[in-house]
């Protein structure tokens, strides 16, 4: 926005003027002693003298200098003018802004947003940084009720056995007391920062805030998954910023944002999926040459916030093409396969359509960045209607007896209906709740009414209360007979701790005011904690369908502290003003990033 180049040219030149007026002030005083000394004639005689100089210097110098600064030649100068305007319309900008949010700020809990004054950003400008807006942090009193206490009673056992035997790795195994490491970045404390800030745990935000700032570096030669890092720890660390206002997160994620850039190096534009964080290559899954369509498309909050934060236009530019490119290309009726070559920049033909696993957060970003970029842009609105409405048409099935309402698979060249949902799926409800309070159709609404329903019986279903990873659906009417709505695979049957339906809830309660949402957040609450709950935290189980045989699988992934826990809490929050949904947007792992005008 304000290159460097520019900059330089105004130092140059505040700095000459700067110097001859030194030279000026030192003899100025006797001159002028020598001027009073003079009679009248004679300064009359000097004017004259002057004058006549200054006329015969005008009419012998070339055409050109002349017509002074408003020549085209001087083409330099117009720049410099130029560039003042548009830094001067920045400030207006920001001030207006400033404005408009104090007069929308009506209640107690919003910190109203504090800008830097003028005068800083000018000094800054001269350093060669941008003018930044200061975050606009929120504060948190605890918890209120007996359900949030429960809540974070349970974030605390968990979070003390993380700290007794993972503190610093990724991930706790809480009944063989150890750790496991996937990308050696933390990511429990990452993923956890935000959580606790809202909770009003101060002192386990201090600590992990110090080990952040001493400990979590980006140097270590390991391959990274750009999506699950930049959603994880990019979007916690920035959140961690908003809501705290503390440098220290946005100085990390401004690193870690240079590191992930590598994987934007391709001829497509379209990321690669995986990047290694020290040595700065990038390259395809192990697996295939193929990224995820959910992945490539669901790093845009996160980069866009970074890019906003700092005044480095870079980190959006890159993500914004990756939005733009799969926005040209063909869809299916809105629909998207799951995986993108990052080198031809084409979708996988015959690729699944889902909007589970790989496919998901592709129609959530569309709305979010829509939202986020304060409904601005309209071809992300433009295309999440069209995936919701291809979603209508292709996806949306019922069950045989029951008529429950699910999300379906397409599968293969044939597009053949597979009746499978991923748990993920059940992140759609909340997302289409939040598309309607934003003005988007109200048949959405009853779509999401519906998903919600369904995805309470996945949990309802099981002795344990507990939704597996997979269910599957009987859409075939068997003659005679009432077939089961809905049936597990034994290798689907294990619940990672997952927070997509808990998500949902909130966003359901928090737009409608009907408890029974809050209800079914609690039963969902006591089932993990009777199945999941052990000695020293929460695990996955393998499975849900038998309260004997759970299986715990000595695993706490870090979503359940940034996300499962984070929801449940806002759940339950009765004001349901904690977190203002039309100032904030949560990114695809509950991170809350600031909404902006533009
Ligand atoms: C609240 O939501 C439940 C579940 O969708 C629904 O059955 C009930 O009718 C709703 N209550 C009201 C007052 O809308
Ligand atoms: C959890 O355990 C409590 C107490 O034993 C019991 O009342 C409740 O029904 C159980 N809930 C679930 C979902 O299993």
């Amino acid at each position: 926005m304000f290159p460097p180049k520019d900059i330089t040219k105004r130092d140059y030149i505040s700095l000459n003027i700067q110097e001859s007026a030194t030279s000026v002030r030192g003899t100025s005083r006797s001159l002028w002693r020598q001027w009073n000394q003079l009679s009248r004639f004679q300064r009359n005689i000097l004017y004259f003298i002057v004058g006549t100089i200054i006329l015969i210097i005008f009419y012998l110098l070339p055409g050109d200098s002349k017509s002074g600064i408003l020549d085209e030649s001087d083409y330099n100068n117009i720049e410099v003018v130029q560039d003042t305007l548009k830094y001067e319309k920045a400030i207006e900008d920001i001030v207006v802004d400033n404005v408009n949010q104090d007069h929308k700020d009506g209640g107690e809990v919003i910190e109203e947003p504090e800008f830097q004054p003028e005068i800083n950003q000018a000094d800054d400008d001269q350093i060669g940084e941008p003018p930044q807006p200061k975050p606009n942090t929120l504060k948190f009193n605890g918890p209120q009720n007996s359900r949030q206490k429960a809540v974070v009673a349970a974030f605390k056992h968990s979070w003390n056995g993380y700290k007794e035997f993972a503190w610093g790795h990724d991930t706790v195994k809480p009944i063989s007391r150890k750790y496991h490491e996937w990308f050696g970045l933390g990511l429990t404390i990452v993923d956890s920062l935000d959580t606790m800030y809202i909770m009003g745990l101060n002192s386990e935000f201090l600590e992990a805030k110090a080990w952040v700032d001493k400990s979590l570096v980006f140097t270590l030669n390991k391959d990274v998954n750009l999506f699950e890092v930049t959603i994880r720890v990019l979007g916690g660390l920035l959140s961690a910023y908003h809501l705290s206002g503390d440098k220290i997160f946005l100085n990390k994620a401004t690193q870690l944002g240079d590191r992930l850039m590598p994987a934007f190096s391709t001829s497509s534009g379209v990321p690669y999926s995986d990047v290694n964080l020290g040595t700065n290559a990038a390259h395809g899954p192990k697996w295939g040459p193929d990224s995820s369509t959910s992945e490539v498309t669901s790093i845009q909050l996160e980069f866009r916030d970074l890019s906003r934060s700092t005044g480095e236009p870079k980190y959006e530019e890159a993500v914004a093409k990756v939005s733009e490119h799969v926005h040209q290309l063909e869809k299916y009726d809105g629909l998207v396969p799951i995986f993108i070559n990052a080198n031809t920049g084409q979708f996988r033909e015959f690729a699944t359509i889902t909007l589970g696993a790989r496919g998901d957060s592709y129609y959530e970003y569309l709305l979010k960045q829509w939202l986020q970029t304060g409904k601005t842009i309209n071809y992300l609105r433009d295309d999440y209607l069209l995936g919701i409405s291809g979603t209508q048409k292709h996806l949306v099935k019922r069950t045989a007896s029951n008529k429950y309402l699910f999300i379906a698979e397409l599968v293969g060249a044939t597009k053949e209906v597979k009746p499978k949902m991923d748990h993920l799926t059940c992140y759609l409800g909340g997302t289409l709740a939040l598309g309607v309070h934003h003005g988007l159709s109200s048949e959405h609404m009853d779509l999401a009414n519906e998903l919600v329903k369904t995805c309470y019986q996945t949990y309802a279903i099981h002795p344990t209360f507990l939704a597996p990873e997979i269910t599957y659906f009987n859409i075939q009417n068997v003659k005679d007979e009432k077939p089961m709505d809905m049936y597990v695979k034994i290798h689907d049957a294990h619940n990672l701790l997952r927070p997509e339906f808990i998500e949902s809830l909130f966003y359901m309660w928090y737009f409608t005011g009907n408890k029974t949402f809050q209800d079914w957040g609690w039963q969902i609450f006591q089932a993990f904690e009777n199945y999941t709950k052990v000695e020293k935290g929460y695990t996955s189980i393998g499975n849900v369908r038998n309260v004997l045989h759970t299986r715990q699988q000595d695993m706490t992934e870090s979503f359940w502290f940034a996300e499962t826990l984070k929801y449940l809490y806002l759940l339950f929050d009765d004001t349901r003003q904690l977190i203002d949904l039309d100032k904030w947007i949560f990114n695809s792992e509950g991170h809350p990033l600031p909404i902006y005008e533009s």
